[in-house]
Order: structure tokens, then C-alpha cells, then sequence
């Protein structure tokens, strides 16, 4: 039944293409959003369609399911199943696997078929022209030429780097970048604003490649993480409305926002899943809301879906995000250290306004006088310096209030733990978000246990999050030893670790030599996806 199914779409693709030879059929523009498979052990149905409809409620499509393969994570295939059927019972909703290749690897062919017959025929199974989608977190190499004449997957994997466009053979049908904060590559900590670089990359090489092959553009709000293997902020103030106009502008084929509900490195847009296992990423993400980003995104994603060039506003509204603390605060309970980066950051207060018509916005920080700016209709980030204690946003026209209250956290000049995670509240009549602080069932761990349960994490074969960013693809074993050592030597007098790959671009440590794709030249090829190694 599976190999008829497939066969009868391949047929179809096969029909489309001699039908219209020189017009490329065209799936309409949608937007996906990263949902970490790895931390819902225990999700029901009813769990997963509860994600769902938040998601869909501000026009999200579908979710890529990143995952481990079932020897690493035993409940991949029943989650995999939980969420394809939750899909369905939706409606109008679609999910498709990411294969997270720090767990998968190039030997796992028939597993990824296997996966693919299981999942890839059913009604909610993602598709692009007709065909079902897979992509992946980082596993470029592998060769999607093994998979399709089993099952003809649309095939659009993580490229490291858009150089790869060109230099992998690999059936591959888009590509999907990772490069959704300011970085030269190679986890490098650069200071905003965010810009097209590495998009404007993948677009020129897949439109020059000539092969149709389409780009999935990542969205991301924020970044910041605090596991011992992995300690540091990319700078991504207002990355959030930096970065949608730039999806406007370029009008990529897919979208996909990172992440959905991966806690760990703070860029979740998703409420708090109170029955996702924890990672030891309750100590920053418990009790910070990101659910207003949510409603920057939906304005954004309908403008995408319709070519415009700025989102249309409705009704009047603000959101507000910050961190908790001055950057240079010291904390006092914290054994594991500042986040790397934090030096980049401004100690700044950040409001979206989304106004149907000009209007005035007044914010008053802590101690600081009341300051209030003018502020155009649309969507516009405004920025205003912190002060310690309350934050109070009013928002008006003409003198009477639209909308506005005291912001749900206050900010302190102390501090326990490192946390950089924003807390993210809005006010506005149209808003049908609900920002209250949401808390996870599970209980705020004491600022001791943060190294203790980041160990566990970096160790952990279920927590799928910890590894991310930091590993090229490498064997599940290597991967292990290389997270207990939270570094990789390669060389006498020479060390690559995330941490020490920070700004100014510095991937390349004194003495050593990149190895990278031929011909390509740092800074933009300070990257992992050449397999980085450096001789003293
Ligand atoms: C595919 O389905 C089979 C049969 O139900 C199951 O044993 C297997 O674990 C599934 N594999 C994956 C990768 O989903
Ligand atoms: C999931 O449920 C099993 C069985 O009750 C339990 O052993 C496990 O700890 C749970 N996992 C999480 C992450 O809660
Ligand atoms: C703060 O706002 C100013 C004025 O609009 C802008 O130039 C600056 O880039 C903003 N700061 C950040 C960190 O985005």
C-alpha cells in the first residue's frame, strides 16, 4: 500500500513536469515553526493538538518535528505518530520529520525510509509540489538519492554553508539555513543588527544552480542559553522585527521559525509546556512568557502569505520584552559564569507598536523620567534605556489611552543566576494572546543546581536541544565524548570551543589553519560546515 501510494506520486511529479516543461509548479509560501520532538516524551494527542491550534491561531502551517532516531530517543516513532495524528484532527495543519543529524547519522538510510513509509502518505504529512517534506538540523551530507525511489521526498536539509549549494551532490531540493542570528559562522558572536548576508548567499547559489531548488528562510526572536557545555547569547534585541522585512523583501519559498518550544536556547515562541521534560532550562525559561512575539509573527507571516511589503494592523497594540537585569550585574549564586557575548548587549527596554494610525507611546523605566515618542502607523521597535524596579507602557492617540500597564517582571540590579532570556508581555484590545506569566508545572530549580542539571543535559540522549548549534555532525559516540569535554582539541597550543568563538570573528584561534570548503575565505566561511580543523 505505502509503495503504491509513493509510486502513484511519483508518477504525478513525473506528469506535472512533462505537463509544463518551463513552468516550475509552485506550492503556496508557508511558514513552519522548529518543534523539538526530544523534550515531549510523554505529549499525548491532545497535548500536541493543544500546540497546534496556538500555532495555527497566528497562521503557522505546520511544525518540523526535529528528532533523534529511536535508538537515541525510543519514543520518536509514538511521538511522531501522536503528532501526525493530532495534525489531522486539526485540520489545515501539517507536520514534516527534521532529522536532527547530531543524532542521526549517514549509515541510517533505511531507519529514514522506514520513518518516511511510516509517516509520509498520511493526510497531514507536509508537502511541497505534491511531494512530502524533509528536512534536517545540520546533515548536508547526506544523500537523499538512496531515499527516492522508495519514497520521492522534497528534500530541503540544513546547509552549514551556502557554498554547499554547489559543492554537495546530494538530491537535495532546497536548502534550509541556520543562520537566523548575527554570526559570521562558526557560532561567532557579532553585534546587530541582523543582516541578509548569508541569505542573500543561498538565494544567489540556488537561483544559479538552475535547478529549481527552493530556500527556507529561518525567523528567530532570540537567543540566549546557559548549559555548561554551551554558555552564550547571540545579539538579537530586535532581531524580531529586523528580520521579517528582510523575509518580505526576499519572499523565500518557505519559512521556518526557530524555534516553537526549544526552551533551552530561549527562542521559543510557544506558551509553556508544562509536561515537557526538563533539560535544566526551567531556571531561565520558567515564569518568562515569549507569547507576545507571537503576535509580531502573525502580522508578519500574513504579509509574507501575501507578498506584501508591511503587515497590515487591525487594531492598536504594544509588546514589550526585556531582561532582568543590567548586563553587568554580577550573580551571585552562579558557578557556571557570565553568558559569552553579553558584552555586545545594550541594557535596553523594547516595545513593538502596532498602530492602525500615528500615535504616542510613553515608557517609563524604573527611576528614569517618563519618555514619550511618537510613533508612526505599523509596525515599529522602539528602544528605550533600563531602568531598575517597574516598567510602566502607555500607549495613546489624541490624548486618550489605547492601551497599556505595568510590565509583568521588574527589572533588578541583582541577581542569582546568568539568566539573558527576555520576559515578553503585550497589551492591546485585539490582542487574543494571553501573556500572563506561565510557569511550568515543574518548580524553579535553585541557582546549584544549574551545573548539575546542564551536565545532565550535555549527556543526556533524550535532551535533543543541548547539542544543538555546537555540533557538527559527527557519530552519536563522538558526540558524547565531545559534549563531557564541552570542547574539541585539535592541536597542539589550539582549542575550538563555541565559547571562544566570539566577536570580533575568531573561529580560527592564533596559530591554527581552516580547513574549510576550498576557495573560501574567512570571515564567511568561519563556519562548522567544512568540519573546522585547525593545525598548530
Ligand atoms: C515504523 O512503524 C513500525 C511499525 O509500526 C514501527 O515498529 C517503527 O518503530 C516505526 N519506525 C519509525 C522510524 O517511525
Ligand atoms: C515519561 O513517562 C515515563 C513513564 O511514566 C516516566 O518514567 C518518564 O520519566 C516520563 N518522562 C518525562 C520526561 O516526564
Ligand atoms: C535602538 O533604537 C535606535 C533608534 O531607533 C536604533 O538606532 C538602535 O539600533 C536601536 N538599538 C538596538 C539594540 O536595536
Amino acid at each position: 500500500m505505502l509503495l503504491r501510494a509513493t509510486f502513484a506520486f511519483a508518477l504525478h511529479a513525473l506528469h506535472l513536469v512533462t505537463a509544463n516543461p518551463l513552468k516550475r509548479q509552485s506550492s503556496p509560501k508557508a511558514v513552519y515553526a522548529h518543534f523539538m520532538v526530544g523534550i515531549v516524551e510523554n505529549f499525548s494527542v491532545a497535548d500536541w493538538v493543544g500546540e497546534m491550534q496556538t500555532a495555527k491561531a497566528i497562521g503557522i502551517d505546520g511544525f518540523a518535528l526535529n528528532c533523534a532516531p529511536p535508538r537515541v530517543d525510543s519514543y520518536t516513532p509514538k511521538q511522531l505518530a501522536n503528532a501526525y495524528a493530532a495534525a489531522t484532527q486539526v485540520g489545515g495543519f501539517t507536520v514534516f520529520p527534521s532529522l536532527d543529524f547530531a543524532y542521526w547519522n549517514n549509515g541510517d538510510t533505511g531507519t529514514i525510509i522506514q520513518l518516511l513509509q511510516n509517516y509520509s502518505s498520511l493526510p497531514s504529512q507536509a508537502r511541497y509540489n505534491g511531494r512530502p517534506i524533509i528536512s534536517t538540523f545540520v546533515g548536508e551530507y547526506f544523500d537523499w538519492a538512496a531515499v527516492k525511489p522508495t519514497v520521492n521526498v522534497f528534500a530541503i536539509p540544513n546547509l552549514e554553508d551556502p557554498a554547499q549549494v554547489n559543492s554537495l551532490s546530494t538530491s537535495f531540493d532546497g536548502a534550509f539555513s541556520w543562520y537566523a542570528w548575527p554570526t559570521d559562522g562558526g557560532n561567532s558572536i557579532k553585534v546587530g543588527p541582523m543582516d541578509t548576508t548569508w541569505d542573500d548567499k543561498f538565494v544567489t547559489n540556488l537561483r544559479n544552480a538552475g535547478k529549481g531548488q527552493i530556500y527556507m528562510m529561518p525567523v528567530s526572536p532570540w537567543f540566549s542559553t546557559h548549559f555548561n557545555s554551551k554558555n552564550w547569547v547571540f545579539i538579537a534585541e530586535q532581531l524580531i522585527t529586523d528580520r521579517w522585512p528582510q523575509v518580505l523583501s526576499i519572499k523565500p519559498e518557505l519559512v521556518e521559525l526557530v524555534t516553537w518550544n526549544d526552551f533551552g536556547e530561549s527562542h521559543y515562541i510557544s506558551d509553556s509546556e508544562p509536561t515537557h521534560s526538563d533539560d535544566g532550562s526551567s531556571v531561565w525559561a520558567n515564569g518568562y512568557p515569549h507569547a507576545g512575539w507571537r503576535i509580531i509573527t502573525q502580522a508578519y507571516i500574513a504579509a509574507y502569505k501575501s507578498g506584501a511589503s508591511a503587515p497590515v494592523v487591525n487594531s492598536d497594540q504594544l509588546v514589550y520584552w526585556y531582561r532582568a537585569f543590567p548586563k553587568n550585574t554580577v550573580c551571585t549564586g552562579d558557578t557556571l559564569g557570565p553568558p559569552n557575548g553579553i558584552n555586545l548587549l545594550q541594557d535596553l527596554i523594547f516595545v513593538t507598536t502596532l498602530v492602525t494610525s500615528p500615535a504616542t507611546l510613553t515608557v517609563t523605566s524604573g527611576s528614569f523620567a517618563p519618555v514619550t515618542i511618537n510613533v508612526p502607523a505599523g509596525v515599529t521597535t522602539h528602544n528605550f534605556t533600563m531602568g531598575i524596579g517597574s516598567q510602566t507602557f502607555v500607549l495613546s492617540r489624541n490624548g486618550v489611552q489605547l492601551a497599556g500597564g505595568v510590565g509583568g517582571m521588574r527589572t533588578s540590579n541583582t541577581c542569582t543566576i546568568y539568566n539573558f532570556n527576555a520576559y515578553v508581555g503585550s497589551f492591546g484590545t485585539g490582542s487574543t494572546i494571553s501573556t500572563s506569566a506561565t510557569a511550568s508545572s515543574s518548580t524553579r530549580v535553585s541557582s546549584s543546581t544549574v551545573v548539575s542539571s546542564s551536565t545532565r543535559a550535555s549527556s543526556s540522549v533524550s535532551s535533543a536541544s543541548s547539542s544543538r548549534i555546537t555540533s557538527p555532525p559527527v557519530s552519536s559516540s563522538s558526540r558524547t565524548s565531545a559534549s563531557a569535554s564541552s570542547s574539541q582539541t585539535c592541536g597542539t597550543g589550539c582549542t575550538i570551543t563555541a565559547s571562544s568563538q566570539i566577536f570580533p570573528t575568531n573561529c580560527l584561534q592564533p596559530g591554527c589553519v581552516w580547513q574549510g570548503p576550498a576557495g573560501q575565505g574567512t570571515p564567511d566561511h568561519c563556519d562548522t560546515g567544512g568540519k573546522p580543523s585547525c593545525t598548530a
